[in-house]
């Protein structure tokens, strides 16, 4: 694994207002996601059938919710919260003070 910056500022990736946007690094798409304060990332395709999470939303409790079949999941460890079985990657980010990096 290793550390990969993909923005300066989290104003940089969320330019339209939404708090789920699509980032193409090259070998992989991946999604990151704004929760009140904090950043996460998880992977482009829902594990249940492949729909795109981009185009899923948020919860109440920052679950992103899968436009497909809306099936849950966490986004601290991708476990599926509402009980399907499904595990949805997540990917590790911080915020330095030189840029926000993912850790692929
Ligand atoms: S494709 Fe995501 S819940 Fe079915």
């Amino acid at each position: 694994m290793s550390w990969h910056k993909i923005a300066e500022t989290s104003t940089d990736l969320f330019i339209n207002g939404n708090p789920i946007v699509e980032i193409d690094l090259g070998e992989k798409k991946v999604c990151i996601i704004k929760w009140k304060d904090e950043i996460k990332a998880c992977a482009e395709k829902c594990p249940h059938a492949g729909a795109k999470m981009v185009d899923g939303y948020l919860d109440a409790l920052g679950n992103i919710v899968c436009p497909l079949h809306k099936y849950k999941f966490n986004l601290e460890k991708g476990r599926n919260v509402t009980g399907e079985g499904y595990f949805l990657k997540t990917y590790l980010i911080e915020q330095r003070a030189d840029g926000i990096y993912i850790n692929l």
